[in-house]
């Protein structure tokens, strides 16, 4: 029984990391969404999310730079320490900062902190380099569960130029089928997919045994997440594609809101086409 399978005999428990993988075995969709305070958290977890992430994400929604490059470990440690204490079943996620996993040392440190002060249950890296994957096996293999995220990294802005759809072309998309299975080869225990084309992210939620988490990647990856103000309709500047307001005219609030999201990932309706590249 999972957080997603929700009976009127069994209670749900809290998620854990195991979960996951029996999750995308049973072929149970994981609803995720990014939470950055107590009370959004509270009610995200009242709605039946399965995981919620703190994701670097706050330095764009949160503190308003236009990139995710200035959040530090003890922004991050900040927020989790709050979203924590509005969580009873979902699974915390924290995002590891730019430039905080450059070394084994440094990750280590860091993971430590968002595991022992901010009560997260796992930590998310981006890319897939040799060093990063190096960085991933350090870490797992000290009980540090990782969460690996490719396709468009955030973190890469400056050397990306922007945020564009990644693996469009036959290399690109090579790369990151490899990129896939090497992150699951190092001991990472969830893939994120972001802004990768649908047929792409298929193929590799196919190919791996640790579910993908699709943010821009279509319908057919093992969960979906969303940045909580960007699916209540607070996106500043231009509404990405892959975004859907499940806020406005939901006469339910809120929570009503969240609660369509999750059922709509569950049901395999969110992300539609028109949301997918
Ligand atoms: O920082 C974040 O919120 C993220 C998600 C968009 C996946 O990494």
């Amino acid at each position: 029984m999972y957080t997603s399978e929700v009976s009127a005999d069994k209670p749900r428990r809290p998620m854990t990391v195991p979960d996951l993988r029996r999750m995308k075995q049973n072929g149970a969709p994981i609803v995720v969404l990014t939470a950055y305070d107590a009370s959004m958290a509270r009610i995200a977890d009242a709605a039946g999310v399965d995981l919620i992430l703190v994701g670097d994400s706050l330095g764009m929604v949160v503190q308003g730079a236009d990139s995710t490059l200035p959040v530090t470990i003890d922004d991050l440690i900040y927020h989790c320490r709050a979203v924590r204490r509005g969580l009873v079943h979902a699974l915390l996620i924290a995002d590891m900062p730019f430039l905080s996993y450059a070394t084994n040392e440094r990750a280590l440190d860091g993971a430590a902190r968002l595991l022992m002060q901010g009560g997260a249950s796992m930590v998310k890296l981006e890319g897939g380099s040799r060093e990063v994957l190096d960085t991933i096996h350090f870490l797992s293999v000290r009980d540090v569960p990782v969460c690996a995220h490719l396709g468009l990294t955030p973190q890469s802005v400056l050397r990306l130029g922007g945020y564009k759809v990644q693996g469009r072309e036959q290399p690109a998309r090579l790369a990151l089928i490899e990129q896939a299975h090497a992150v699951v080869e190092a001991g990472a225990e969830a893939l994120v997919l972001e802004c990768v084309p649908a047929s792409l992210a298929q193929e590799i939620s196919a190919a791996i045994a640790i579910p993908t988490i699709g943010i821009g990647a279509g319908r057919d990856c093992d969960g979906q997440v969303l940045v909580c103000y960007d699916m209540l309709g607070i996106t500043s500047g231009k509404r990405p594609r892959f975004v859907k307001d499940f806020l406005t005219g939901n006469a339910g609030g809120v929570r009503a809101a969240i609660e369509q999201f999750a059922a709509d990932v569950r049901a395999r309706s969110f992300p539609g086409p028109e949301h997918s590249f």
